[in-house]
């Protein structure tokens, strides 16, 4: 290794995907960023074509190289983290998807859970997948997509062709990490932390689960091989003669949240971060134990590196934080992200109205697939700025209600809270974060987590870095941010915030 080699991150986002070249000492060298069309094609639906995924994953590549004059060949690995739950189906071989990648948000199938409800088979989704049976994960996505998708994009088949041609392989299911893996490789493989939400794998045996298959009709012969996160055999090799013009491996893989788990150097049981993207997740390291939930939380898997025991992870997922201030955006009530700090701040206070951004349902500690967006307390002297600063307080307040869940369940006093993603470059989001929680708020100098996170674990497999140790000294605190609301005016407007959560659950009607 010399000082001229790098990992790079292709970092596949619910709005975008991003490449960026790192460094031995984990630090960016270079950064692209490809936005992708948002579908809406129905209310509650929400689509992404996987093939402007991949044309933008190219594109990103290629651009975050040229950008730093870094040729291919520099380049020692490259690792993959994503955007989880998306659905994808495609033809083996072809290539070309089935339909539309249906996205994580997306609530079509919010009927079928609400079907395993009253069947009774939501106890054992539970514990097998650690899950709490909703919409969101990839289960019922499959499954629509094998019963109903209309074939517009592959012309020749109808639907009943593509479940017989996925009963005999020929139809290949993945989450987006491995839909780019075989566009890269050739090689139908996913790792085992983006298995892990597919609501088909069993957490606790390590394997697709036979009755999940049955359950959601499901065939076997059409899902990925299940890989390690850092894997040191490498999932393949890009091909030379392809567009990158090199033979780098692909090595290391992991959902998103858990890739930032990995590159805040959350190694060990305790260890918590809380990333603000289109939605936050919150997760915690729970080492080699998969932990139950009594208040709402995920059991999921955290990370596992090549021979090597799974690590699992405990997980409040928010479904909307940062994609209410795009919200914000278009009902233009502000220009860009960068102006609600001073629209928050140009108030005392959000003189009782609270939003509560339910778009896509409520995700933990409430699982409500039915919550809506909800605005209360307005007054006829509200204004943009009361919104725009109640829109900054939902994200605190509900990272607030999966902290406590997770205090709940881990028996953790949390001291301090590793935070990343796009939203904590916002300092007044950052102190109202710790205000609303009352912990300290510690942000890193490296806040695109995600990306290093996958670079990390493409980096150990191929021993670009050496161990974990070795990634723990290139963490470094940028700034930290300690609560300045006295703890009971903080508990009051959590309240009033709990009171705003009722009022929007139960509301969509079919
Ligand atoms: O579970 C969904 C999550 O992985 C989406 O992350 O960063 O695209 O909002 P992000």
């Amino acid at each position: 290794m010399t000082d001229r080699t790098y990992v790079g991150a292709v970092d596949q986002g619910t709005t975008g995907t991003r490449f960026i070249v790192f460094d031995h000492g984990g630090r960016v060298v270079s950064n692209a960023y490809e936005k992708h069309e948002q579908y809406y094609p129905e209310p509650g639906w929400v689509e992404h074509d996987p093939i402007e995924i991949w044309e933008n994953t190219k594109t990103a590549i290629t651009r975050a190289l040229g950008q730093a004059s870094i040729g291919p060949e520099q380049l020692e690995a490259i690792g993959v983290t994503n955007q989880r739950e998306t659905t994808v189906l495609w033809d083996a071989e072809s290539g070309t998807p089935v339909y539309n990648a249906i996205v994580w948000q997306d609530r079509r199938t919010t009927d079928r859970i609400e079907q395993l409800e009253r069947n009774g088979a939501i106890e054992t989704i539970r514990e097998k997948t650690g899950l709490e049976p909703d919409a969101y994960f990839s289960a019922t996505k499959a499954e629509w997509l094998l019963e109903e998708a209309d074939p517009i994009k592959m012309e020749r088949a109808r639907p009943a062709d593509v479940r017989d041609r996925a009963e005999r392989g020929e139809i290949r299911f993945g989450t987006i990490d491995s839909w780019l893996i075989d566009n890269l490789t050739g090689e139908h493989v996913t790792e085992v932390t983006n298995a892990s939400r597919t609501m088909l794998y069993n957490i606790h045996d390590l394997e697709w689960d036979d009755d999940l298959l049955e359950t959601f009709s499901v065939p076997r012969a059409m899902l990925p091989e299940v890989r390690p996160s850092s894997d040191d055999e490498t999932y393949g090799t890009t091909d030379p003669d392809g567009f990158l013009g090199a033979e780098v491996p692909i090595a290391g893989a992991l959902g998103d949240q858990q890739a930032a788990l990995f590159g805040q150097t959350c190694f060990d049981a305790g260890d918590a971060k809380n990333t603000y993207g289109t939605g936050s997740f919150f997760l915690m390291n729970t080492g080699d134990e998969a932990v139950t939930s009594d208040h709402g939380l995920l059991t999921t898997i955290g990370f596992q590196r090549s021979g090597e025991d799974v690590q699992y992870a405990l997980e409040g997922s928010i479904f909307v934080t940062g994609a209410a201030i795009e919200w914000l955006e278009d009902v233009s009530l502000i220009e860009s992200p960068a102006q609600t700090a001073e629209l928050a701040r140009s108030v005392e206070s959000t003189d009782g109205v609270y939003v509560v951004p339910a778009f896509t349902g409520l995700g933990a500690p409430h699982w409500d697939q039915r919550a809506r967006g909800t605005i209360v307390g307005m007054t006829r002297g509200t204004r943009r700025e009361h919104i725009v600063r109640a829109t900054l307080e939902s994200i605190a307040f509900q990272t607030r209600d999966v902290a406590e869940a997770m205090e709940g369940d881990s028996g953790i006093e949390m001291t301090a809270l590793r935070v990343d993603g796009g939203a904590v470059k916002n300092n007044f989001l950052c102190q109202l974060q710790s205000d609303i929680i009352g912990t300290r708020i510690v942000r890193p100098v490296v806040d695109e987590t995600t990306a290093l996170g996958s670079a990390y674990a493409a980096g150990l497999a191929v021993g670009y870095w050496d161990d974990l140790e070795e990634l723990r000294s290139n963490w470094r605190v940028d700034r930290e941010f300690d609560p300045e609301l006295d703890a009971v005016a903080a508990d009051e407007r959590h309240e009033r915030w709990t009171d705003a959560v009722d009022r929007s659950r139960d509301w969509a009607r079919d």
